[in-house]
């Protein structure tokens, strides 16, 4: 296993040294990806296990709700033992229970929810819902050298497109985001025009590589106007118009020429908006995250970007760019530190597959008195 990260003590200062030290499990099954993890917060992420269910929706292009449910259900509970015995703890050890309660899929949301509150009821420990986004903002505290608040975070995943300032646990302020399609949803509709499979994003960006920039200018949706926010059905349409064109004859090269196209303008339009984000609210780091944060090419595009201003750029691990059970264990360790209370041995596990994350609220512990 490599290195374990630090816990929240060191990461934070001294204030941690007064909390009680609390092992965290970690609930994730919001789409397509079962995560189970458990963070202790004086010793790190202590393990976390993964089920992506890629293979199954691959046939029909997309995920399948009702068959992500089944599967999150199939696969919870050996993940659960799997991520339990490589930690070495027993279940009884686990302090608190933190689930991903939306946004998300509902029927594969309340998988989730059900195993974590059931297991909460079982062993009469408590429970605290997580907001999926959250959970992704904060994984690049979890790398080995995380950034200091405040910071712009870039939360680019197959739903969401959003640009925000950061300046702690649960002080989120939403500068700008997608008006229409969301950036992953842009590489996987495009992918699909490509002929590419599902999901689309490292398709698209592998076949990328093998393309001329100069074959195709495809369209930079906003990218100069002056607010932060991004559209980028129009990019998806220009893809679809120049794969018309060429009808039935397209050749591999043809697409990697487009996918190279498409791959480009989108990685121009987030780099641009982060460098205004960063410019106009004076802050120096940014933070990337979401499955589209393990782009190759969009981080190539943001170091350089980011090196030639002096701005620090952030980024989850690789295997914690797109879903999984270690964000949750993380967040919900996060927000118990600073509001310990905030879990409860309440098991109604309501979820909430629509909820905007500006309706989060910092720990109360945190707020002014
Ligand atoms: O964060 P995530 O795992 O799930 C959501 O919360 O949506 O993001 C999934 C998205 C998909 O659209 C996928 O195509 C995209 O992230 N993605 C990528 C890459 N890896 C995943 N997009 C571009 N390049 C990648 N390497
Ligand atoms: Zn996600």
């Amino acid at each position: 296993m490599a290195p374990l990260p630090r816990g929240l003590f060191g990461l934070f200062g001294g204030s941690f040294i007064e909390s009680i030290p609390m092992l965290v499990l970690g609930v994730e099954s919001s789409c397509d990806e079962t995560g189970l993890a458990l963070y202790d917060t004086e010793r790190g992420l202590l393990a976390h296990a993964l089920h992506s269910q890629i293979a199954m929706h691959q046939e029909y292009g997309g995920v399948v709700p009702e068959l992500a449910s089944r599967d999150h259900i199939r696969r919870a509970i050996p993940l659960l033992q799997q991520t339990l015995a490589d930690a070495q703890v027993q279940a009884a050890d686990i302090d608190a229970i933190a689930y991903t309660q939306g946004p998300g899929l509902a029927g594969a949301l309340l998988v989730g929810a059900s195993v974590a509150c059931g297991l909460g009821l079982a062993l009469d420990k408590p429970v605290l819902g997580i907001h999926h986004l959250e959970g992704h903002l904060l994984s690049p505290l979890l790398a080995s050298k995380p950034p200091r608040f405040p910071f712009i975070a870039l939360l680019v995943s197959g739903g969401h497109t959003q640009l925000m300032r950061v300046d702690g646990v649960g002080r989120y302020e939403l500068l700008g985001e997608t008006l229409d399609d969301a950036a992953g949803e842009a590489f996987d509709k495009s992918a699909k025009l490509l002929g590419l499979g599902y999901p689309g994003g490292p398709a698209i960006s592998r076949l990328a590589e093998f393309g001329d920039p100069a074959a195709y200018q495809l369209p930079r949706p906003m990218l100069h106007s002056k607010n932060l926010d991004f559209s980028f059905s129009g990019l998806k349409t220009a893809v679809l118009t120049v794969v018309k064109q060429h009808s039935a004859n397209i050749c591999e090269q043809d697409k990697a020429n487009i996918a190279r196209g498409f791959v480009d303008a989108i990685v121009d339009v987030l780099v641009a908006k982060c460098m205004t984000a960063l410019k106009q609210t004076n802050l120096k780091r940014l933070v990337i995250a979401g499955g589209v944060g393990a782009n190759a090419q969009l981080r190539a595009a943001l170091n350089a970007a980011a090196a030639k201003r002096r701005y620090e750029v952030f980024y989850p691990e690789l295997q914690f760019c797109t879903d999984n059970g270690a964000m949750i264990a993380f967040a919900g360790a996060m927000r118990l530190r600073e509001e310990p209370g905030a879990a409860r041995k309440e098991y109604g596990f309501g979820v909430r597959p629509r909820w905007p994350l500006d309706e989060l609220r910092p720990p109360q512990a945190a707020l002014p008195a």
